[in-house]
């Protein structure tokens, strides 16, 4: 057993959740959690609303309020779009509190002290029709290194390397098109050549990665140049430096705070819990796992920038150093990165309208569907469009008439006969063969899951699924009238494998998980879900002050374990109601016509 981080990219406070947010990474890494829970590890899965930076302003001032207003404005909705589709965090916080300014500015300092952040004079880019620092991400120009044109100011996302500005060719700004302006600014800035060698020794004992992310950051870790880590701006975390902290116009770079969130989450749950040192087990401890899911664009940050952070926290970079206040902390064990879902054939976009809001979907269709078209076609190893026609037609074939309808007719065929889940007599060879294979799809379907092999691990739940299907077809008990005991042993053993598989499918589908477990007679939570909680600002030092916001937590301790279990001969059944909704196919030209209205 071990103690394992579960650590997903902080969504920008800009928005509503849509589903090419939430496919990509947010789910796969709670169907990861939820399994990983049920093999008996110590989870703590953690994330949290991203709300400085240029995303945050833009919004806010597109919306004419303030960054705060904004950043608890989308933090709730968001909060709110996640606990529908059941993601089980351990917390889910903001980067506005005093919490993580402080644990922020404290890797800050011993990084600092380490020699790790040093002072330049660099060329920014400010607006000059407006004055104002225009940030790099509102930069776009043609990559000087591959010739792309829609090259960003801080990486080009056709090449991968990161870049400055100043080094676009033809510069523009995205908000107005204008032409920047180049000042010289006073920055400070992380030595990333310091920790070549420490990075590239980490990386090569990670052996069990995608191979495109082993490339892409091996391709990354060629090229290191120190980045700036301070901004010219007012929303962000004070550089914890003397003339620096109380000046308005200079904060860190949203960057380099965000990654610091997964520490800092980690602190904050702990203090919550009662037990404030309770992070260190799944930090300080060597044996420790830590997994880090992510979209494919923000690879650099989790495989390069903040494993060197944490080498430099650590005194493991060419400076030497020592461990600062926070310890010496673990590097991630591994960096799942995924790509992207596009939606009917084109890229999201909420402002072309390319864009399906989890909360609308959520309205009108089940999250165990979504859930379901998430695992089984979701980006996992390559760009995948999402289709409603396909969407409807895996609810319809798979859910519906594949695992819905087995949970029915053989719980209605029990009911109906029996009036209770039926003792077995005599088993018979397809019986016992089809027990030992439900039983051995804990052992693939757990090896699948725990190497995020969703994809493939869902194919095999349902292969499973089938292999009941066809036992019912095989065994035929509706033709068993007149040999009861028969029939008997046939429907326990059926409802018998319809309990295994709700087991193997339960962290894909949570909902419909639970809903099984109680139809047969189960008791108390068998899957959790998260809840919304207000909780009070801990420290009053952050963007939020002493005031409350929402976290997303849970108890998640009670998750039975990854196991067959028999089910209670003697238990009452009654007729079932359908655990899925088939969706008739006008669904599917009613959701194109919303896109396109
Ligand atoms: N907000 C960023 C994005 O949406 C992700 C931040 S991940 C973090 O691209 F780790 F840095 F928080
Ligand atoms: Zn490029």
């Amino acid at each position: 057993m071990s103690h394992v981080l579960v650590s997903l990219a902080w969504p920008y406070a800009n928005g509503p959740r849509h589903i090419g947010h939430v496919a990509g990474f947010g789910v796969p890494a709670d169907i990861f959690s939820r399994y990983m829970r049920m093999a008996g590890h110590d989870v703590l899965m953690v994330s949290g609303t991203d709300e400085h930076g240029t995303p945050i302003l833009v919004q806010a001032d597109e919306e004419g309020v303030k960054p705060l207003e904004a950043a608890h404005k989308y933090n709730r909705i968001i909060v709110e779009d996640l606990h529908a589709l059941g993601m089980s965090y351990d917390l889910f916080t903001r980067t506005t509190t005093g919490n993580h300014y402080n644990v922020v500015q404290e890797m800050f300092t011993s990084l600092y002290d380490n020699g790790y952040i040093i002072p330049k004079t660099t060329m920014g880019a400010i607006s000059p029709s407006t004055g104002r620092t225009l940030p790099d991400r509102y930069i776009e120009g043609t990559c000087p290194i591959c010739g792309y044109d829609g090259a960003r100011g801080d990486q080009c996302d056709n090449c991968g390397n990161q870049l400055d500005p100043i080094d676009l060719i033809d510069p523009k700004s995205r908000i107005n098109g204008e032409t920047p302006k180049f000042v010289e600014e006073e920055h400070y800035f992380l030595d990333l050549p310091a920790f070549a060698d420490a990075l590239n020794s980490w990386l090569d004992t990670r052996d069990a990665w995608r191979p495109n992310v082993v490339r892409f950051t091996r391709n990354l870790l060629d090229d290191l140049k120190p980045r700036a880590i301070t901004r010219d701006l007012d929303w962000g975390v004070p550089v914890p430096l003397d003339g620096w902290r109380d000046r308005p116009d200079k904060k860190l770079y949203v960057w380099f705070d965000a990654v610091v969130g997964y520490l800092s989450a980690s602190v904050e749950w702990a203090r919550r819990s009662g037990d404030p040192d309770a992070w260190r087990q799944w930090w300080h401890n060597p044996e420790a796992l830590s997994y880090y899911f992510m979209g494919k664009d923000n690879i650099v940050f989790h495989a390069e920038i903040w494993p060197a952070m944490l080498l430099g926290n650590n005194g493991k970079g060419t400076h030497g150093g020592k461990p600062g206040s926070l310890g010496e902390l673990d590097l991630p064990t591994e960096v799942v990165s995924s790509e992207f879902l596009t939606m009917e054939g084109k890229k999201f976009s909420s402002s072309r309208r390319v864009v399906i809001y989890v909360r609308d979907f959520l309205a009108r269709y089940d999250a165990d569907a979504l859930r379901y078209y998430i695992a089984v076609a979701g980006p996992e190893n390559q760009d995948t469009n999402f289709t409603w026609s396909e969407f409807v037609r895996r609810n319809n074939d798979e859910l519906v008439a594949g695992w819905g309808n087995l949970v029915n007719r053989s719980v209605a065929m029990a009911a109906k006969n029996f009036g209770e889940i039926p003792a077995a007599g005599e088993l018979h060879d397809v019986d016992t063969e089809l027990l030992a294979s439900t039983k051995e799809a804990f052992t693939t379907i757990g090896d699948m899951l725990s190497a995020n092999k969703v994809k493939a691990a869902v194919g095999e739940a349902m292969k499973t699924v089938a292999a009941v299907n066809k036992y019912l077809a095989d065994t035929a008990p509706w033709k068993l009238k007149e040999d009861k005991d028969r029939m008997a042993t046939v429907l326990h053993v059926a409802l018998q494998a319809v309990d295994d598989c709700k087991t193997l499918l339960s962290p894909f589908l949570p909902f419909s998980a639970q809903k099984i477990h109680e139809l047969l007679g189960g008791e108390g939570v068998f899957a959790p879900m998260p809840r919304i909680e207000e909780v009070a600002d801990l420290d009053g030092t952050g963007a939020i002050g002493d005031g409350s916001y929402s976290i997303l937590t849970g108890d998640y301790s009670q998750v039975p374990t990854w196991e067959s279990r028999p089910v209670k001969v003697g238990q009452p059944l009654d007729k079932p109601t359908p655990i899925f909704t088939k969706l008739d196919a006008s669904v599917i030209d009613e959701e194109i016509a919303r896109l396109e209205s």
